[in-house]
This record gives C-alpha cells, sequence and structure tokens, in this order.
C-alpha cells in the first residue's frame, strides 16, 4: 500500500509553475490572482489563507477582499465587475460557499470565463464536456494530476464517484471518462452502494461525510482518493474515508490532509498562470 503524498507532488506542480512565472514577469507580465472571502466560515478562510500562499511562493500577486456576511447580492457583483475589468487581474476566485442569502450561482456567472480559475463557469464546464477547455476545475484536475505522478492508469479502468457536486463529483467523472474510465457516480439517491463500490478499480470519495467510507465498501488493491475534509468526533481533521481501516486493502490511498488539498491549490496557480498568458498572448 502506498499512501499517495499530495503535498510532494503539489510542491513539484508549484515549483513549475514558479519557474514559468518567473519568465512571464521576465516579458513584463506577473500574474495576479483575486480572493473573495464573503463571511467568517473558518475553513474557508483557512483554504483561502493557503491559496494567497501559494501565489506568494509561486510569484503571483494576490489581492484579498474579505466581505463582511451582511455584504448584498449587488455589492458583490460590483465587485466581480470591477475585478473583471482590472488589467493587473488574471484569476477571480471566490470562495464557496457564500453565507446565507447570496446566491453561489449568480457570482459564479458573473466571474469573466477568462478569468474562471476555478472553471466554475457555465462557459468554461460547456468546454470541459466536449474537451476543449482551457481551464480544468481544480480538485478534479489535481486528483488527475496525482494519479499521473504515481503512473496510476485510468484506461479500462472501473472509475466510481462518490458525490455529485457541480465543483467535483460532475467535472471528477467527466475527467476520468476522457482519459478513458468507466465511470459511474453515485449520490444520496443511490441503491446498494456498497455493491458499486465494492467493483470500483479507483474510488473517489467527495461526499462531506466523516469516514462514510469503510473498509467494506472498498475492492481489495483499489486506489482510493480522499476529498473529504471534516471534523471527527473528537474534533480532528479527517477525510470521507476511514482511512485507518481502508488502507490496508488499498494499492493507494490519499491521506488527509496532505492528499487532495494541496493539489487543488496547485491547480489554482497552473490555472492563473494559463489566465495570465492567455489574457496577454503569451
Ligand atoms: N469551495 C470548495 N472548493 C472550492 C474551490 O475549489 N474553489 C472555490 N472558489 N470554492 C471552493
Amino acid at each position: 500500500m502506498v499512501i499517495i503524498d499530495g503535498k510532494k507532488v503539489s510542491a513539484q506542480v508549484k515549483e513549475q509553475v514558479a519557474s514559468e512565472t518567473k519568465e512571464l514577469i521576465a516579458q513584463g507580465v506577473t500574474p495576479g490572482l483575486a480572493v473573495i472571502l464573503v463571511g467568517d466560515d473558518p475553513a474557508s478562510r483557512v483554504y483561502v489563507n493557503n491559496k494567497k500562499k501559494a501565489c506568494e511562493f509561486v510569484g503571483f500577486k494576490s489581492e484579498e477582499f474579505a466581505l463582511p456576511a451582511t455584504t448584498t447580492q449587488e455589492e458583490l457583483l460590483a465587485l466581480v465587475d470591477e475585478l473583471n475589468n482590472r488589467k493587473d487581474i488574471n484569476g477571480i476566485l471566490c470562495q464557496l460557499p457564500l453565507p446565507k442569502g447570496l446566491d453561489d450561482n449568480a457570482v459564479i456567472e458573473a466571474i469573466s470565463p477568462l478569468k474562471d480559475v476555478d472553471a466554475f463557469h457555465k462557459q468554461n464546464v460547456g468546454r470541459i464536456m466536449i474537451g476543449d477547455y482551457d481551464f480544468l476545475p481544480c480538485t478534479p484536475a489535481g486528483i488527475m494530476e496525482m494519479l499521473h505522478a504515481y503512473d496510476i492508469d485510468v484506461d479500462g479502468k472501473n472509475c466510481v464517484v462518490i458525490g455529485r457536486s457541480n465543483i467535483v463529483g460532475k467535472p471528477m467523472g467527466m475527467l476520468l471518462l476522457h482519459e478513458n474510465g468507466t465511470v459511474t457516480i453515485c449520490h444520496s439517491h443511490t441503491k446498494n452502494l456498497k455493491e458499486i463500490t465494492a467493483n470500483a478499480d479507483i474510488l473517489v470519495a467527495a461526499i462531506g461525510r466523516a469516514k462514510f467510507v469503510t473498509a467494506d465498501m472498498v475492492k481489495e488493491g483499489a486506489v482510493v482518493i480522499d476529498v473529504g475534509m471534516n471534523r471527527d468526533e473528537n474534533g480532528k481533521l479527517c477525510g470521507d474515508v476511514d482511512f485507518e481501516n481502508v488502507k490496508d486493502k488499498c494499492s493507494y490511498i490519499t491521506p488527509v490532509p496532505g492528499g487532495v488539498g494541496p493539489m487543488t491549490i496547485a491547480t489554482l496557480m497552473k490555472n492563473t498562470l494559463k489566465a495570465a498568458r492567455l489574457q496577454n498572448n503569451l
């Protein structure tokens, strides 16, 4: 059993981005990422801080817009509009979910598709469907990069994704399909979940429930990817997979923390670099 080291792979990706950023800066373009955080959700604050830290590491300019939970939809959309028009901002990221009363989808649609480094805009989502895209969604693309780094071949494999969110589950299925996986997406209405997951060569858990995937749900020798970020009964950070009991059945497994999370951020850096290039025809 191999524990996939997301920190290590993400460090390699960020090194590559940093080196390409140096070249871009030499040509007069410093990639700029705007990070919008509305409200005071502690988890979102941690994610945003990590994204800013990564920007610093690779040599981007990052600008944080921390808005109170009382921000109105109009105020938020006005900020997005201003950022859409700023030449020095190449990527715009609004940390989701937004506090109650604000509409995630309205903000996603307001961000210029050219600056949509999360790849959440319907124009970018559509382009991913047909395989003609500039940006890939950060978490699924980070997972694919991790599989590649460990030479895990998807072609012809039974791939099972648990979770059908627009951010992870649905695009994850699509990226696995692009690499010729046979993909099943499971969700809360799925019948006989255990029978389906127990046939997975590659199992991606993106449910949002602590230790939901237990050993009896996993096939011997499976690759298990854990997208979860939860707190267990003792308040300790844990994934959607019961790591301690599942790990010995796996050929590969990602830990939480130190698995998928750092890869999400590494992909965000890649997307922002690409956005800066595209916007400057470089
Ligand atoms: N919330 C959970 N994951 C993400 C992500 O990848 N991007 C943004 N903007 N918000 C998120």
